[in-house]
Parts: structure tokens; C-alpha cells; sequence
């Protein structure tokens, strides 16, 4: 019936966290992010840019650190490892996915949980299973935000996500556990898709499979967060039939110009809740 506004949710609040971002300024702390990027991707060149240009609009210092293919794991822990002992950085975001060489794994897992500004070493998600939300990864934490904009009681709602990845699916699923609602994951394994949509009062999607969701998969008033977005004939097409979904749905954010902004204000956010750590 809907579709949210999310470029207004997200203008409102940068107004709040520039105001935080300087109040840290005018005591001599200047958040600071260090981005690390080892990959020649397009799209991972266009996610980085959008953050390092949010960044510097809101007054967070941000310095790159580009990689080109000969890069080794080595390479990159000894950068990381520098960063983590320099007491002017806040954030340490390595954009995903690497270059296939890299062990990734081991290279999110040297970031200090503090500085994990990403929240996806498993120290910070161990956390986020325990309950405590201190540094959550950047999609799902905008996803939640949107949810509290449109919904006051989640508690005790049906939320199901579609997609188990490690940084949408799986944190977005402990997220919405925390907010004490009953949730389920659907995957590319689960038999009967519609069946299980359809009995979601909050309806999450992250597949990458353009239009997946279709009108009969959506109970009736429900919200549907739209996390896809695929580069279909040089258009970006989110996993919800949009159009078609709206006649049933309350809600459905929009793709462009729905998740993808959330995401990249979350990450500066928690860039400012770490600065704040900084003064204790
Ligand atoms: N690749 C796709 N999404 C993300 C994200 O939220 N953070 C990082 N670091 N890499 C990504």
C-alpha cells in the first residue's frame, strides 16, 4: 500500500548524528574509518565510494587502503594489525568479497572485536547471539532501523528472512530474535517458500534473486524489507515484484533507494558509537 520513504528516515537521522559527530569534534575526538579494499570489482569500487562519501559529509575521517591482485593475506594483516594499535582509528572496514586468493576469514578475524565496525568477526557474532547488540553488521542494523520507524511493537510478530548469509540473512535473523519476535530462515533449500512468506507479519528478503517475492507469497498487511539488488539490463532490480507485492503489503521499500541508504548511514553510525568508547 506503501512504499517507505527511506531516503526521509535517513536524512532525519544524519541530522541527529552530525550533531553527536561534533559534539565528539569540539572534545578533540575525530571519528576516524580505514577502509580496506582488495578487489577490482565495480560494484565493490561504487559500495566504497558511497561510505567514504558519507563519511566525510557527516565529518568522519576516512582513510583508503587499495589493494591491487598481488596483494597476499600477509599484506593485508600486517595493515590491519597497524590500525588496530593506532589509537586515532575507530573503524576497520575490509569491503567483501576479496580477491578469491585471500583467507578471509582470517583476515576479518585479526580486526580487534572494537574496531570490527562490520561486526562480522566471530567474536561479534558470538555477541549478537548472546543478545548483545554492540556491534552489529550495517545491513540488518538498517533493516532494524526502518522496522522501528514503521512498526512500534515487533515483539511477539512473525519475521521471516529469506537468505542465510553471514552478513544480511543470519545477523538480520539474530537481530529480530533480540527484538523478542518468532523468526524462521528460508534458504535455497527450503521446500515451500510461499508457505512460509506468507505467514510473516515482517517479511526480510536477501537472495539476489531479482522479483523472487511474488503478491501470493505476502500475508496481507505485512512489511516487506527488500535487502536485493541486481543489475538487470543496466537497471537495479530489487528480490520483490515490487508493483505487484504493493497491492497486499503495508509496507515495501523500494530498490534503488531503499536498503542500500541505511546500510551506509549504519555503518557511520557505528563508527560514532565507537569513537564514543574512545573518551571512556
Ligand atoms: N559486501 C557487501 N556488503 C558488505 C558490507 O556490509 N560490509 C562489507 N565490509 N562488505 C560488504
Amino acid at each position: 500500500m506503501s512504499i517507505v520513504d527511506v531516503k526521509q528516515i535517513v536524512e532525519n537521522k544524519k541530522v541527529k548524528l552530525k550533531r553527536e559527530i561534533l559534539d565528539l569534534r569540539d572534545k578533540g575526538i575525530v571519528p576516524k574509518l580505514a577502509v580496506i579494499l582488495a578487489n577490482d570489482s565495480d560494484a565493490s569500487r561504487v559500495y566504497v565510494g558511497r561510505k567514504r562519501k558519507l563519511c566525510h559529509e557527516l565529518g568522519i575521517e576516512e582513510t583508503e587502503y587499495l589493494f591491487d591482485e598481488k596483494v597476499t593475506t600477509d599484506n593485508i594483516l600486517k595493515v590491519i594489525t597497524k590500525l588496530n594499535n593506532d589509537p586515532e582509528v575507530d573503524g576497520i572496514l575490509v569491503q567483501l568479497p576479496l580477491f578469491k586468493h585471500l583467507d578471509e576469514s582470517r583476515i576479518i578475524d585479526s580486526i580487534v572485536p572494537e574496531k570490527d565496525v562490520d561486526g562480522f568477526s566471530a567474536i561479534n557474532v558470538g555477541r549478537l547471539y548472546q543478545g548483545k547488540d554492540e556491534i552489529v553488521p550495517c545491513t540488518p542494523k538498517g533493516v532494524l532501523t526502518i522496522l522501528k520507524e514503521l512498526e512500534p511493537e515487533l515483539k511477539g510478530k512473525n519475521a521471516v528472512v529469506v537468505g542465510r548469509s553471514q552478513i544480511v540473512g543470519k545477523p538480520m535473523a539474530a537481530l529480530l530474535l533480540n527484538e523478542n519476535m518468532t523468526v524462521t530462515i528460508c534458504h535455497s533449500a527450503t521446500t515451500n517458500l510461499p508457505e512460509h512468506t506468507r505467514t510473516a507479519d515482517v517479511l526480510v528478503v536477501a537472495t539476489g534473486i531479482p522479483h523472487l517475492i511474488k503478491e501470493n507469497m505476502v500475508k496481507e498487511g505485512a512489511i516487506v524489507i527488500d535487502v536485493g539488488m541486481t543489475r538487470v539490463k543496466e537497471k537495479l532490480v530489487g528480490d520483490v515484484d515490487t508493483e505487484n507485492v504493493e497491492k497486499v503489503a503495508k509496507y515495501v521499500t523500494p530498490v534503488p533507494g531503499g536498503v542500500g541508504l541505511t546500510t551506509v548511514y549504519s555503518l557511520a553510525e557505528n563508527v560514532v558509537e565507537i569513537a564514543k568508547n574512545r573518551k571512556k
